[in-house]
Parts: C-alpha cells; structure tokens; sequence
C-alpha cells in the first residue's frame, strides 16, 4: 500500500483532497499513527487501518484542520443577528429559530451564533443551533467550552466581557450561549447524514469546501440545499464564495458576510416578494469550481489557517442567477465597501480597480492593499497577492489578517520557513493585544 492509496481513503471517507493540504500533512499523519499503533510499513499500517474503526478515526484527527476562532469574519454574524433577530426581515416569531454550524470544530463557530444572536436581543428559548464536525476531539473541546487567547482574536473583545469568566486555563462560556447549542458528531458525506430537508433558517458552512474537490464539493453543498429552508442563508467562508455563485447560489448582497440564497429564491426581505421555491443543486449536473484554495495548511500542532483567498479562481463560471441589484453599490457605501462588495459578489476586476483607484487617489494605505492581495489571491496572482500583503505589513506590521493570509501564501509555494515567522508575529500581536485587552 502506497500514500496514494491512504489519500484515496481520506477521500473517500472523509472527502479530504490531500493536494489542499499539502503533500507533507498526509504523510506526516501516517508516520505519527504507525509510530502509535506500532506498524513497521505502509502495508502494515493498512492492515491495522482496515481492521479498526477507532484507528479510523484516529487518522482523520490526525489530518484534519480545526482551526476556528470567536467572531471569525464578523461581518458573518452582524448580518445573522441583523437577518434573523427581533425585528429583522427574516424573524421567525412566535417559531424557534433554527441554525446549524457545519463543521463547528471546537465550537467557536456556533457559540458566536448563539452570542450574536442573545445580544441582538432574541430570548434564549428561541433559539436552537445545531452543530457537526467529525472530530470527536473538537467537539470534546466544544463540550468543555474553556478557551485560551488563540480563540479571541482582533481587538473588539467585548463579547468576552459578557459572556465569558475566567478560570483557570483560559476563559469559560456562560450558561446562556452554551445552553443554545447542541453538538453531535457527523461527517457530511455519510449516506445517511441528518436524513430530512429544509430544518434550517440559516446555515454556516465555512472553511470546509476548501479542503474537497470540485465533485465533492457539490455533493456537499447538495446536503446543504436539502437542510436549508427556501428562504434561508447560507453562510461560507471567504474563499469559497466563487464555488457557490457556480452552483447557482445567488449573494445575498450583505458585504463581507459571505452569506448566499438557495438557487432561484428572491429576497423577501428586499424585493418585499414571496420566496420562489429552491431548486435542488444536483451534484452530478453542477459545474465544479475551478476554484482551489492557493494554499496549504500548515502542519499539525501548527495548524493556523485561515484561507488566503476571498473568492474563486479568475475561470471561475459566473452566477447563473444574478439579482437584478447584483452591482448597484448602496448609494451611502465607501469606495473601500464598493470594493468589497465586489469581491463578494465575484466581480474581482472591479474590486482591483476601485483599490487601485484608492491608492492613487490617497497614496499608499492598509485597508486597499489588503483586500487587494485577498482579491488576487482569489483569481491565482500569487505574485500580486504577496506584493500587495507585503506593502500592507510595511504600513501596519502588525496587521494579524494580512500576516496570517501572507503566511498562506508563503506555504502554499513552499517556504515553510517564512510562514512560520509570520504566523509567530501574529501571534506576538494577539498576545499583546490580550494582555493590553485584560488590563483595559
Ligand atoms: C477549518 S475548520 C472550520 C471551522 C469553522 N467552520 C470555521 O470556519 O471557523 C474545518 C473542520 O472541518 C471538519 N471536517 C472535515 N471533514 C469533515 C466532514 N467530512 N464532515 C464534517 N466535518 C468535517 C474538521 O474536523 C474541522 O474541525
């Protein structure tokens, strides 16, 4: 047996396309569990693999990603409380709002739900959030819900204050969050994975695409449609809004929040119009993304990684249902949120030149250069990606979503080295941030 052969298996079982995550993690996973199981060779290993389920499983811990942090692209859970909390368009009174966080890892994901949610005012009884992962040490973790200052990051930590009180080893989640999310564990390509439809109002499925292949990717977004109410939001993360606009999900135009709706439904909550019915996305018919993410994960026990892209590849079909109202910028917005909402929406060359523009119009600044090197890595201008992230550190060394996407970039072509000097600044930035954040 040979590491392709292991690959396939991960695939297979798990959906996990090992060229995303670099060709050492896999085999790195493998060594780590022959050394723990005591096999001699690959064949071995194969015959110990084969034979035992809980060995199964101990391999896809060893190769998963967990990384996830509280209010993860923020912009995310504004517009989730904004959507859905009392008051909103899409309110659900007297009804239980119902939301699922697919996979949640170690439960920041859905604990920020439940936070967002709580403070935008909805009452505790109302809200019931379901959340998967495969990972059963994740979701251990989740359980447990103590965090340490890796899972607080950027400076607003107010949330915490509220939320959370200190104990030994980090910080505890309150009673009220907690009680609001239910975790199981569940892998999503399993025949049998919540069998049903449409029990979700909202749905967050982020940074998990990035990991499969185009066929996979849309068998899973074909669960996602069949668990999502007609009406619904779908969440993903930043560099895989490409592959939904492929599929035919339609943006639903809230900036930097990456949020879809299903293929064909209208927005009722701005078209004042009924929700049309969704139609199936059919895995076998979709047009793959030709989207990959530019980079690689690090390896285990260094496992940092937020994407480096926001969006698909430049060859990267366009909607199939784009609104009406897909380029009209709000009238108030800055050029920067123009921008942005362009790179959400897929309409990357826009974004460049509205940034580009605002470089030459003011002269060098961060917030430009950053979303510029976001943009280009999205359409695969890795060289651009790294110029534009570089001029962005020359002005705010320590600015921690330009050093985390550049070291992305930096492993992706191989320079582990440079990476892991990035990543340990951003870290120093976060410690001092939470220190200056504990004495404030
Ligand atoms: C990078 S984390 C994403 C967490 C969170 N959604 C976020 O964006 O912060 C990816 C998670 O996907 C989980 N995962 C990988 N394959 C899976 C599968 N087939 N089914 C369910 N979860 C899976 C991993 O265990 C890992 O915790």
């Amino acid at each position: 047996m040979k590491l392709a052969g292991f690959e396939r298996w991960l695939k297979e079982t798990m959906g996990l396309d090992a060229s995303t995550i670099g060709p050492t993690i896999v085999d790195r996973a493998l060594r780590e569990r022959m050394a723990a199981v005591g096999s001699a060779d690959l064949a071995g290993y194969w015959q110990a693999l084969r034979a035992s389920p809980l060995e199964q499983q101990e391999l896809i811990e060893a190769v998963v990603v967990p990384e996830t942090w509280f209010f993860r692209d923020r912009e995310a859970f504004a517009a989730l409380a904004q959507r859905f909390g009392p008051g909103g368009a899409g309110e659900r009174a007297p009804e239980r709002l119902r939301l699922l966080s697919l996979p949640c890892s170690t439960g920041e994901e859905p604990y920020t739900m439940a936070m967002a949610m709580l403070d935008a005012g909805l009452s505790g009884e109302r809200l019931a959030i379901d959340a998967f992962d495969i990972s059963e040490r994740a979701l251990a973790k989740a359980r447990r819900a103590i965090y340490g200052n890796n899972s607080f990051r950027g400076s607003d930590l107010q949330y915490r204050e509220r939320h959370f009180s200190p104990v030994p080893g980090g910080w505890q989640l309150g009673a009220a969050a907690r009680e609001r999310v239910g975790f199981r564990q569940g892998n999503v390509l399993d025949i049998g994975f919540l069998p049903g439809a449409a029990v979700y109002d909202a749905v967050f499925c982020r940074n998990l695409l990035i990991y499969f292949d185009p066929p996979t990717q849309a068998r899973t977004v074909a669960v996602l449609d069949r668990l999502l109410r007609p009406d619904g939001l779908m969440f993903v993360g930043p560099a895989e809004t490409g592959l939904m606009l492929s599929l035919g999900f339609v943006s639903a135009q809230l900036p930097m929040a990456f949020a879809f709706r299903k293929p064909g439904a209208t927005d009722a909550a701005t078209a004042g119009a009924a929700v049309a019915p969704a139609r199936a996305v059919k895995p076998a018919t979709a047009k793959p993304a030709t989207a990959k993410p530019a980079t690689a994960a690090p390896a285990p026990g260094k496992r940092a990684s937020p994407p480096a892209a926001t969006g698909p590849a430049a060859t990267a079909p366009r909607p199939r249902t784009a609104p009406p109202t897909a380029t009209a910028p709000a009238a108030d917005a800055s050029p920067l949120q123009t921008a942005q909402r362009a790179a959400d929406d897929g309409r990357f060359d826009e974004a460049i030149a509205i940034c580009q523009a605002q470089l030459r119009e003011r002269g060098p600044s961060v917030e430009p250069l950053h979303l510029l090197g976001l943009v280009y890595g999205a359409i695969g201008q890795a060289t651009r990606a790294e110029d534009s992230f570089r001029k962005a550190l020359y002005l705010d060394p320590a600015h921690e979503e330009t050093l985390m996407h550049l070291a992305l970039l930096l492993d992706a072509k191989g320079d582990a080295a440079g990476a892991r000097v990035l990543r340990s600044r951003a870290q120093r930035h976060r410690k001092h941030e939470s220190r200056s954040g504990d004495r404030a």
